[in-house]
């Protein structure tokens, strides 16, 4: 389990607002309600048009916003890319890239926390042979997550399998968020491979956890979050 850090328990769901539109996003916001407290905007949206009306409507709702555009570029322009967001009122983003990269992002984050993401979970050892490194994945994220927190992010993206590796080995000030959730025991007819259920995540060290289909796509997405929800809070009463 990770250090107890200033994070407050209703605030450790992420929803991934995996949603075509801005109105079908604004409309799951109104059905969760207070359920949910954080939430993911990515590249689907951010192509919709009305994103950053969006990201304020979450502000004025008082969400908190975390933008997963996985910035990736030459450290110059991720600089420039950066900046123009820190004013935007998001409180996590995602950028990709190298050392020179990410130390250009973090130079200019301001009060934004920057998470690196540091191997795409979509990427096997046959996709890293490919790419040329001469490292299994494992030691590519773990190396990865270390640059990133000696450069300055303020954390990573990472599965769950890999989370607890990283808690054995890095600060713990290191913020790690948690994707690719399946809260029931079930065998997802999904994309999802490498999943792990809400409390295995936070045994495992994260800090945040992200759910989308889960809760979008139950038959009551307000009593599935309730439900993540309630979990979570009996899990950090447990360890209190
Ligand atoms: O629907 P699901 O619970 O799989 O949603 C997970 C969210 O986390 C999606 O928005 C997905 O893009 C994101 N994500 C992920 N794996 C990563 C990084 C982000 O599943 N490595």
């Amino acid at each position: 389990m990770s250090a107890p850090k200033d994070i407050s328990v209703t605030e450790r769901l992420i929803l991934a607002l995996d949603v075509p539109s801005p109105d079908e996003a604004r409309k799951l916001v109104a059905l969760l309600g207070d359920s949910v407290q954080f939430y993911k905007i990515g590249l689907e949206l951010f192509m919709a048009g009305g994103y950053f009306e969006l990201l304020d409507w979450l502000k004025a709702q008082g969400k908190k916003v975390f933008v997963d555009l996985k910035f990736f570029d030459v450290p110059e322009t991720v600089a420039s890319a950066v900046r123009q967001l820190r004013s935007r009122g998001a409180d996590l983003a995602t950028i990709h890239g190298n050392d020179s990269i990410m130390r250009a992002a973090v130079r200019e984050k301001g009060d934004l926390k920057l998470l690196a993401v540091t191997v795409l979970t979509s990427l096997d050892q046959g996709d890293i042979d490919d790419l040329g490194f001469k490292t299994d994945v494992a030691a590519l994220v773990l190396s990865r997550a270390k640059r990133a927190l000696e450069i300055g992010c303020d954390g990573v993206v990472s599965s769950g399998l890999e989370a607890s590796q990283l808690r054995a080995n890095l600060d713990h000030r290191l913020l790690v968020v948690v994707p690719g959730i399946r809260p029931v025991a079930n065998k997802p007819a999904d994309d999802q491979k490498r999943t792990v259920d809400v409390e295995e995540a936070f045994e495992m060290g994260a800090d945040y956890i992200v759910v989308g289909r889960p809760i979008r796509g139950a038959e009551n997405p307000k009593q599935a979050a309730q439900d993540v929800q309630a979990r979570i809070k009996a899990y950090f009463e447990k360890k209190a």
